[in-house]
């Protein structure tokens, strides 16, 4: 699968939580193993691993009954929530661009028999897949309950470089991500929630700006250009956090 292949589908992939619960064939499931060793990481010295279970396994108490679930698991070092949302993007995007359906599973704490630790790294996330049992696209960009560019960034003349941002997938479709800087350099931060919005949705916003970044990177690279991402501080606007720097090199 190419990167051009996973940046086509943001236009059109949406959650799935309705499922045909016939498990997927082995080859596909195959063809996911084969695409996690792949996949490209903002932190590489945070060590993570993925794990793949059966319905039958998880005996799911998620209210989204899947034939599968991926359970990601991570060092818990700076930066590791940005990284585990960075690295399941590309795997939801990996799965819709298959026409498999997945959603992302972050709110709901999951039941025992999903491990809550594996080789001294910690669960983070976890996404349901499988056959939808409906549609697993959107049919055009207008179906996105979305915040608009004007609401989300203050650079002019990113139009293109920030739509597939724009239509990213957050917890609650929170969208609490903003952007400042120019089309050279792009601060990524994310509005300060308040107390009970932090306890609820604080872990999972940063998981958010990972997602941001995964599709930041697969749009720069479709207009060409190099993404370097860097997780140090900087400074944000009054009521943000920030959460990345992106330099953009032809
Ligand atoms: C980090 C994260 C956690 C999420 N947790 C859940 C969840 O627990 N249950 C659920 O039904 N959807 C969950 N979602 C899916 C969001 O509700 C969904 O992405 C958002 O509403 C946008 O809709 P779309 O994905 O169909 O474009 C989660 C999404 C993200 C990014």
């Amino acid at each position: 699968m190419t990167n051009s292949e996973l940046y086509k589908v943001i236009f059109k992939r949406k959650s799935v939580r309705k499922y045909d619960l016939t498990p997927l064939a082995q080859e596909k499931l195959e063809m996911l193993q084969a695409f996690l060793k792949t996949v490209k990481r903002l932190e590489e010295g945070i060590r993570t691993e993925f794990l793949i279970q059966t319905a039958d396994e998880v005996s799911s108490v998620f209210a989204v009954k899947a034939p599968h679930y991926i359970t990601f698991y991570s060092e818990s070092k700076a930066g590791y929530l940005i990284n585990a949302g960075f690295i399941m993007q590309q795997v939801d995007l990996f799965l819709s661009a298959n026409n498999i359906g997945s959603c992302w599973l972050g709110v709901a704490k999951p039941n025992k028999n999903v491990p809550q630790a594996k080789d001294g790294l910690q669960y983070v996330i976890m996404l349901a897949f499988g056959n939808a049992s409906g549609a697993v696209h959107r049919e055009s960009t207008q179906q996105f309950r979305r915040k608009s560019l004007a609401e989300i960034t203050s650079i002019e003349g990113a139009e293109q470089l920030l739509e597939p941002v724009r239509l990213a997938p957050s917890a609650g479709n929170s969208q609490t991500w903003f952007f400042t800087g120019d089309t050279r350099e792009i601060i990524v931060s994310r509005k300060k929630a308040g107390i009970i919005k932090a306890q609820l949705y604080g872990k999972m916003n940063h998981i958010d700006s990972g997602i941001a970044l995964c599709h930041l990177w697969l749009s720069a690279e479709q207009q060409g250009k190099k993404a370097d991402i860097d997780l140090t501080g900087q400074k944000v606007p009054q009521g943000y956090e920030f959460m990345a720097k992106v330099r953009l090199e032809d």
